[in-house]
């Protein structure tokens, strides 16, 4: 299975240069829906992004001459591309919430020591192996959300279309550190110890840091005792669509021995954006397919009857 899996979507990769310009009236301070607890709860997994993706896009570099697989070294390569804009972004983003008063400049700065002392101690084939773990984790978050883009309907359509751009983008290359890491590390049971370590240690590590982060943003404004908003965020998580709990399913395949990322082949949902895309260049109309896409889904009533998904 994995075998088979591996170099799917290596076709899908596409490095798209596009700028959406993020300034305090499309990044709200609550942007996510108006909800402060839920936005927080992104803004902690938002506001690693930029550090993350340099980090992630150095541990693919300094890997690249240990290739052996010319395809493997073509989709890094794209896969860094991908990724710097990303980043750049993202720091757009991150900077909109600053002007708010919401110190997710000190989030990043957390989050800027940590991965400082871990490249610092950690040998490349290490911190390769934390690459492949965090790209899971945003592979997997990505595709959630891809299933549920009605999570974003009072976002507004800018950052959403951001967003959504940087999801399907996340999913084309979901399985390019991974494979890079197997390459440059020689594979069998040593990568496969590595491999497991490195999720054990960006969970250990990511867990408590995106879970303090969270806390000392939602302090700092002022919402602590907000507990319909509260409320809300345990329902998104772990309830409907329960977003949490999914991510965290799709941890446990990745200490399968035979794990490769495109095992959870969503390429036909990526395709519902890429085709529109193509065809407008325009991510805000990739967005609305994909609303229009979750709206016409077929889902299994009690009765196990197909019913068509309320809007
Ligand atoms: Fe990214
Ligand atoms: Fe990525």
């Amino acid at each position: 299975m994995a075998l088979a899996n591996r170099k799917i979507g290596y076709d899908e990769i596409v490095a798209r240069d596009i700028h959406f310009p993020m300034n305090q009236e499309n990044v709200a301070r609550h942007w996510f829906n108006g909800d402060p607890w839920m936005t927080h709860w992104m803004n902690a997994i938002l506001a690693a992004v930029p550090d993350g993706e340099r980090w992630v896009m150095n541990s693919a570099r300094r890997q690249l001459d240990k290739l052996q697989d010319p395809l493997v070294r073509k989709a890094a390569i794209e896969f860094i591309r991908q990724e710097r804009i990303h980043a750049r972004e993202h720091d757009e983003m991150n900077a909109a919430g600053v002007q708010h008063g919401v110190p997710i400049d000190k989030v990043e700065a957390v989050f800027k020591l940590i991965r400082k002392q871990l490249q610092h101690r950690l040998s490349d084939d290490m911190q390769s192996s934390i690459a492949a773990a965090f790209e899971h984790f945003t592979a997997i978050i990505s595709s959630v959300l891809l299933d549920h883009p009605e999570l974003f309907d009072d976002t507004h359509p800018e950052l959403r279309a951001m967003l959504y751009w940087h999801f399907v983008e996340e999913s084309e290359h979901k399985s390019v550190s991974y494979d890079v890491f197997v390459d440059a590390s020689g594979g069998g049971l040593r990568a496969y110890r590595l491999r497991v370590f490195g999720m054990l240690l960006a969970v250990a590590v990511g867990m408590p840091t995106m879970i303090g982060n969270q806390s000392f943003l939602i302090y700092k404004d002022r919402q602590l005792l907000n507990l319909s908003s509260a409320g809300n965020m345990l329902k998104t998580l772990f309830i409907k669509p329960a977003i949490l709990s999914k991510v965290l399913a799709g941890v446990i395949p990745y200490f399968s021995p035979t794990f490769h990322p495109w095992d959870d082949d969503n390429r036909a949902v990526l395709h519902v954006w890429k085709r529109v895309y193509e065809k407008t260049g325009d991510p805000t109309a990739a967005y609305e397919a994909l609303r229009r896409h979750r709206r016409a889904r077929p889902v299994v009533s009690a009765d196990a009857s197909p019913v068509a998904q309320p809007a």
